[in-house]
C-alpha cells in the first residue's frame, strides 16, 4: 500500500461516487451527503441500485470464468470499496495462487483497503493508490507483484 495517511483527502460535506455507489449496494461507508445525492439520483432513474447490483454481478461472473480458464493475474483498476465478496475473494475461491492488483484513485478506497489486502496464503493482494490517468505509475506498482511476462487480466469496471 502507499504510504499516504489513510484518512487523508476525504471530504464528507460533498457527495462522491464510490461511497455513492457503496450506497446503491447497501454498504456503511458512506455519509449523508453520499445517500441524499444517491436518493436524488433514484428520483432520475430508479434502477441505479439495480445497476450498481448488476455491474458487480458482472465482475464476478467475469473473474470466475477467468480464473476458471487459466487466468492467475488480475489488475483491477477502479476498485471502488470493499464490498464482499471483492474480487481477489472470486478468483481465489477458484484459483488460490492468483495475484491481485487493486487500483483507485479515492482516498477512501485507501482507508478501506486493509479490506482487499486478506488473501490466500498461496497467492498475493496489493493495493495501488494510483489514477489510471497516469498509467506508468499503474504499471510500475503493478509490476511489483504481477509478472508482465505471463498473461494479466485488467478489469476497468
Ligand atoms: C463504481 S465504483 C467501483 C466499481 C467496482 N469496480 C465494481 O465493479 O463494483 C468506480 C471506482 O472508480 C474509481 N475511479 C474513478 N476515476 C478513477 C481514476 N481516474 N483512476 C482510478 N480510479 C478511478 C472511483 O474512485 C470508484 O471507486
Amino acid at each position: 500500500m502507499t504510504g499516504q495517511h489513510p484518512t487523508a483527502g476525504i471530504d464528507t460535506s460533498k457527495p462522491h461516487p464510490a461511497r455513492m455507489y457503496d450506497w446503491y449496494l447497501g454498504g456503511k461507508d458512506n455519509y449523508p451527503v453520499d445517500e441524499a445525492m444517491g436518493r436524488q439520483m433514484l428520483t432520475l432513474d430508479p434502477r441505479v441500485p439495480v445497476m450498481a447490483r448488476v455491474n458487480r454481478a458482472f465482475m464476478h461472473r467475469a473473474t470466475r470464468w477467468l480464473a476458471a480458464h487459466g487466468t492467475r493475474q488480475f489488475l483491477d483498476v477502479g476498485t471502488g470499496i470493499p464490498t464482499e465478496p471483492n474480487l481477489h475473494q472470486v478468483a481465489q475461491e477458484t484459483a488460490p495462487d492468483a495475484r491481485v492488483v487493486y487500483c483507485d484513485n479515492d482516498p477512501i478506497v485507501l482507508a478501506h483497503a486493509e479490506a482487499l489486502l486478506r488473501g490466500t496464503p498461496e497467492g498475493k493482494t496489493e493495493y495501488l493508490q494510483a489514477d489510471v490517468r497516469d498509467p506508468d505509475a499503474v504499471l510500475e506498482g503493478a509490476q511489483k507483484v504481477l509478472d508482465f511476462d505471463r498473461p494479466i487480466a485488467l478489469s476497468l469496471v
